[in-house]
């Protein structure tokens, strides 16, 4: 046998390949897997390992491609083969009529329509060459777009080859791209955790947090890194075959046909004979509206006949033969009952708009976030004002519009407390910021329950046994006012509340004795001082090896910490300046709380790594991933997540991503085997 032959691996990749994709239509679109994620997992692992051995082999339809790792610099612009056209809108049943009578006007009789949904997303064409994905173009200015087919490739529906009979050489589709409400909500609820832990106040948050899927799908599909992409779940819906090769007369024939090749084809689309019926359908579609997993905006009607399509033409900017028939925006005016001030963990007072009931996308809206007291002034928000809500991207409904003209006469211009609504003290304003802060810090309950539920969470010192309903009894009969207080708690104090039994008394103190060995980061973490987060508490713990020395110094050595800026720098010098944190600090000191680094965890500052960015990617067989970053930690190197040009070196692993390893080889980065890297720096 000829050691060089590798044919055989060859044959397996093809195989694999097959493999894997038939797997992935029978999870994505049959919904009916017949292995176990792992297993799948192992299959295309091993996809990974013999790409990276023979690039040359590798597939430009090979499903490894779904996990993405490529990167696009730079998105090239590109030239439609036709013109991505728009859709003339209509809003109301009587311009939809009209629509009707232009087509008998132009065909001298109504001919059937395909009704199709109009899903909420951004436009994106198709190119299939043989059956093979070769490129995806956003709609750009119409003529000219972007290739992103890297990126289209993660997009598990979308076939990156196609199987069945009369296949055309030649095949452009036009669809949808769009990101799942289900996808939407857990990009923002992991954005929400992250920004939380950073300290951020609820209204800042809600200002960081993606507006709506639409937007969120069309800036994902810029996003350079392909596996960041693949990570956003977005989903596709493919509604129109734009070339002429192998296309029948009747769009509605022409989907079933795409249908029986892979491609994801809307639901609910139907052919009408006449008006009545369109309405019929359009009443459907919005009846389901509220139910369906993407956003829509509208009914979408097509000329179903492509030979009556051609004799209609198109205008400049809208072909004849369609038209959308948008539903209204998920909005409506209703009576301004009252303004509340709710006041946040962070003190944040933010106003809440309580409302007549009305009804909104099939539920019923009672309250409405209001951003700030400057959005009051700008529309002037008056209680009994007539106002517009509007459902965002389906998260918290917001006023957007206020109809002065239904006020009634006894109406006065609304004042925003002087006052914080919970402990009476004066707000203040952070320069150049629209959000009020109750000025009452320490004593203010919420803030104080906020910053006691912070404290015990998960990742600063993890007492599970103190829920936020506990520590709101505490602070209201016990009297605790800071996380002190909670150390010096008696059993038969916490025994003399309603509803507490030996049991849940010991879970208590139980969890409060353990949470004395948490480690000096997670300490430093739960003291909540502002922006410092779970990553920069890490960071200062490392660095300064003691509380002591981080509230000694100065601003500059903050500063010369890695991360660490002006903002923090003040936060942080600020926290440690105020005697009653002082006293604090000392107060938790003397429970017994870790105020001080393990040795073996402080981040050496000189060490054959020292300033050096180091890569670890793949699988060890004598390290877990943690105590790799620890190794390469306790040698003074700095690990991080993806290879860039300021990467010095990279650790790989098995079954590095060939991906990573491709870009490292490229910029001509130091690549150590495990061995090598033993050999090198612990040898
Ligand atoms: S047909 C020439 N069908 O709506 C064919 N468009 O406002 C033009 N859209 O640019 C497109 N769902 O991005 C068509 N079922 C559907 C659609 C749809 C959403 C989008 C598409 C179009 C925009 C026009």
């Amino acid at each position: 046998m000829n050691l060089f032959d590798f044919s055989g691996e060859r044959e397996e990749m093809d195989r694999l390949c097959e493999e894997i994709e038939a797997h992935n239509r029978r999870y994505y679109l049959e919904d009916a897997p017949i292995i176990s994620d792992r297993e799948f997992d192992a299959l295309l692992q091993r996809l990974q390992e013999l790409e990276s051995l023979h690039p040359e082999w590798k597939r430009s339809d090979s499903p490894t491609q779904r996990v993405g790792g490529g990167l696009t610099e730079r998105f090239q612009t590109v030239a439609h083969s036709r013109p991505m056209l728009s859709l003339d809108n209509t809003y109301d049943a009587e311009e939809l009529a009209a629509f009707f009578v232009r087509l008998e006007k132009a065909l001298g009789s109504i001919p059937p329509v395909v009704c199709e949904p109009k899903i909420d997303g951004v436009a994106i064409a198709l190119h299939y060459t043989k059956g093979i994905l070769t490129q995806a173009i956003t709609r750009g200015n119409g003529t000219e777009g972007d290739d992103v087919t890297q990126n289209v490739k993660t997009i598990h529906r979308i076939p990156l080859r196609l199987h069945g009979p009369n296949i055309p050489d030649e095949l452009e589709v036009r669809g949808e791209i769009f990101m799942p409400k289900s996808a939407f909500h857990r990009l923002n609820d992991a954005l929400k955790t992250q920004l939380q832990d950073k300290g951020l106040a609820e209204a800042e948050i809600q200002d960081q947090l993606y507006k709506n899927p639409r937007n969120t799908a069309s800036g994902s599909l810029k996003l350079q890194d392909s596996s960041e992409v693949a990570r956003r779940g977005l989903d596709a819906f493919i509604y129109y075959w734009a070339s002429e090769m192998g296309r029948g007369q009747s769009h509605h024939q022409n989907l079933k046909q795409l249908a029986e090749w892979n491609f994801p084809i809307p639901p609910m689309v139907t052919k009408c004979g006449q008006l009545e019926s369109v309405l019929q359908h359009a009443s459907l579609i919005e009846g389901q509206r509220p139910d369906l997993p993407f956003d829509i905006d509208g009914m979408v009607l097509k000329v179903d006949d492509l030979s009556l399509q051609q004799e209609l033409g198109f205008t400049a900017k809208s072909p004849r033969w369609a038209i959308a028939y948008k539903f209204e925006a998920e909005q409506a005016y209703t009576r301004l009952l009252s303004i509340e001030i709710q006041v946040g963990r962070t003190g944040a007072l933010t106003p809440v708009a309580n409302l007549s009931p009305v009804q909104l996308a099939g539920t019923t809206v009672k309250r409405a976030s209001i951003h700030n007291a400057d959005f009051i002034r700008e529309l002037d928000l008056r209680p009994g004002d007539w106002v517009r809500v509007e459902k965002g991207g389906d998260i918290i409904p917001k006023i957007t519009d206020n109809d002065t003209t239904q006020r009634p006469t006894s109406s006065r211009p609304y004042h925003f407390p002087d006052l914080c609504p919970e402990c009476r003290s004066p707000w203040q304003q952070n320069p150049g910021e629209a959000i009020r802060y109750c000025s009452n810090h320490k004593g203010c309950p919420p803030q104080l329950l906020g910053k006691l539920t912070h404290f015990v969470g998960r990742k600063a010192m993890d007492i599970q046994a103190l829920g936020e309903k506990t520590l709101a009894l505490f602070m209201e009969r016990l009297a605790v006012a800071s996380p002190s207080d909670m150390y010096r708690l008696t059993a038969s104090q916490i025994l003399s509340l309603e509803g507490f039994q030996e049991k849940s008394v010991n879970n208590i103190l139980d969890g409060l004795e353990q949470s004395k060995q948490v480690p000096f980061e997670r300490v430093l973490f739960a003291l909540g001082i502002r922006h410092v987060g779970e990553t920069v508490a890490k960071t200062l713990a490392r660095h300064f090896g003691s509380l002591e020395a981080l509230s000694q110094a100065s601003k500059e050595e903050l500063l010369a910490v890695d991360e660490i800026g002006e903002v923090i720098a003040d936060f942080i010098q600020l926290y440690f300046a105020d005697t009653e944190n002082r006293a604090e600090i000392e107060a938790l000191e003397g429970v017994g709380l870790q105020f001080q680094m393990d040795p073996s965890a402080m981040i050496v500052q000189q060490g054959p790594l020292s300033g050096k960015q180091v890569v670890v990617s793949g699988t060890f067989t004598e390290w877990s991933r943690d105590e790799v970053t620890r190794l390469v930690e306790s040698l003074g190197g700095k690990c991080v997540g993806s290879v860039s040009s300021k990467t010095d070196l990279v650790l790989a692993g098995e079954a590095m991503g060939p991906a990573k390893r491709a870009k490292a080889e490229s910029l001509g980065i130091q690549i150590l085997s495990e061995a090598e890297f033993k050999k090198n720096y612990l040898g």
